[in-house]
């Protein structure tokens, strides 16, 4: 049997029930002056009616049916959660072809793994498409080619790890670009595509597993207002991420819901001038000597001034629970001999191992005060103690980051960079993993 399709409807205000015309087993409603939707279910529908109006603007087709070319002047198709796109992870390549006149397709939670490359070849004119609840673990390059009526494409909580720098060049009415919930572990992996359309005012990355934003974290992304990394795994980011050469009409950052930040430098906010508000509400903030140069900041503004900067203290015990601006600097002190920058001690590492054999990388650190850790795999994933993927994943022991590899595959082999920052400097240090197949 035929892949089978079932359509789904967008709703629409419903006002008078139409009468001629309507195929048998279907409601058919004009809503105002150019919508007629048609509603067909239940049990006797097997097949998109031969005698759908051509004037159908939204069409709703039940359980157990076929997709046929969508009528004329449809605007509007929905087709979440359907049971037979679900089962078969993809759509048929003609499955959106038929209408002149589509502007918003919604195909969320159908567990689409893949997409034919030309199955968006037919809608030139969608101005919204959203995607997102599927299992896409990639974007083939030219799959949203030709649709550059594109307004707002959302592609959150899907597998999505990597982004092709190019692939919305060109898109110039994108505004709304969602990735959140994705596999995103490194920023360099996905921002690159943000710089394509100019109008891109709301860029999301929420829920992925981001964990360091650094000087060259956004080159070229000039046009977002608003910037959504909350829930992700940041533990650093440094003084200049956020740079006005980049950023003139940055109004809102997003980083609270669950990350991990211990400290940030002084000047974060800095010559952002439309900056509004920076959200940093529930990270684990470490009040010392690290957090000084950013007390003194929000000391010397004016109570309630834009941005907004609120810091509550996670430790130390005697100052957890404070606000930042309420305490004194000459309290947020580090219990080191001499402050400096971190060193990094690989020496020991498994650094030549045979095929499914597991490695131990080491990276200790010392350093005063204490350092935040990541190791980049040769892919350009970014890993932080506490998490990793299915083989691999950073342990923190005594203070250091070691990064396990279990069960070790010739896809392994490359170089591992350990990097560690605290308010005093950035060290890296780089081993390289030799993994032997099996004689
Ligand atoms: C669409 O066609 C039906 C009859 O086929 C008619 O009753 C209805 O008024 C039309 N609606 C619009 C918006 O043209
Ligand atoms: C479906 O068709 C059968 C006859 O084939 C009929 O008895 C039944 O009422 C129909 N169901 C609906 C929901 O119209
Ligand atoms: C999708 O539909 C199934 C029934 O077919 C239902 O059990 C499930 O909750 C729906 N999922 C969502 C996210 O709506
Ligand atoms: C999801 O799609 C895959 C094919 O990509 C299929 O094997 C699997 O059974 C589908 N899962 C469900 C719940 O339908
Ligand atoms: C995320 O990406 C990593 C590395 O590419 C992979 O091992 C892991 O399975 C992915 N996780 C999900 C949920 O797709
Ligand atoms: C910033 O906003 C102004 C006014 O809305 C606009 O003219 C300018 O092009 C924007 N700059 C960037 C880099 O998008």
């Amino acid at each position: 049997m035929a892949e089978r399709y079932i359509l789904v409807l967008g709703v629409l205000l419903a006002v008078l029930s139409g009468t001629t015309g309507c195929p048998k087993y279907c409601d058919c409603r004009s809503g105002g002056q150019h919508e007629y939707s048609v509603t067909c279910q239940g049990p006797n529908i097997t097949a998109v009616p031969r005698d759908v109006p051509k004037n159908t603007t939204v069409l709703v087709i039940g359980e157990h049916s076929f997709l046929t070319l969508l009528p004329f002047r449809l605007s509007t198709l929905n087709l979440n959660n359907i049971t037979s796109i679900r089962r078969a992870g993809t759509l048929d390549p003609k499955a959106l072809c038929g209408s002149d006149a589509l502007d918003k397709i919604s195909l969320s939670h159908n567990n689409i793994s893949t997409l034919p490359i030309d199955v968006f070849a037919c809608t030139s004119t969608l101005s919204f498409l959203y995607l997102s609840h599927n299992e896409l673990t990639e974007v083939p390059p030219g799959l949203f080619t030709g649709m550059k009526q594109l307004y707002s494409l959302d592609l959150s909580y899907n597998r999505l790890s990597r982004l092709q720098p190019k692939s919305f060049d060109g898109f110039e009415k994108m505004t709304f670009l969602d990735m959140g919930g994705n596999n995103f572990t490194n920023v360099a992996h996905v921002v690159p595509a943000f710089s394509g359309p100019s109008s891109l005012y709301f860029p999301a990355l929420y829920q992925n597993n981001i964990v360091y934003l650094g000087p060259d974290s956004f080159s070229g992304v000039t046009s977002a207002t608003f910037l959504n990394f909350a829930g992700n795994r940041i533990r650093i980011i440094e003084e200049v991420a956020f740079s006005p050469s980049s950023f003139s009409n940055l109004t809102e950052v997003m980083l609270d819901q669950g990350n991990l930040l211990h400290f940030l430098p002084g000047k974060i906010a800095e010559g952002l001038p439309k900056l509004l508000s920076l959200a940093i509400d529930g990270c684990p903030f470490k009040c010392d000597c690290q957090l000084k140069d950013l007390a003194a900041w929000v000391q010397s503004r004016q109570p309630h001034s834009y941005p907004y900067v609120d810091v509550v203290c996670a430790s130390p015990p005697k100052l957890s629970g404070k606000y930042l601006s309420d305490i004194p600097l000459s309290e947020l002190t580090c219990d080191c001999e001499h402050e400096q920058a971190p060193s990094i001690d690989t020496s020991g590492s498994d650094d030549h191992i045979q095929e499914g054999q597991s490695a131990m990388l080491n990276c200790r650190v010392t350093g005063c005060p204490l350092a935040e850790i990541f190791w980049t795999t040769p892919g350009g994933d970014m890993l932080a103690v506490g998490w990793g993927f299915p083989r691999m994943e950073v342990i923190d022991i005594e203070n250091s980051g070691t990064l396990s590899i279990q069960h070790a595959t010739v896809g392994d082999i490359g170089d591992y960079v350990c990097t560690a920052v605290n308010y005093r400097g950035k060290t890296s240090k780089t081993v390289h993993l030799q993994v032997d197949r099996k004689p």
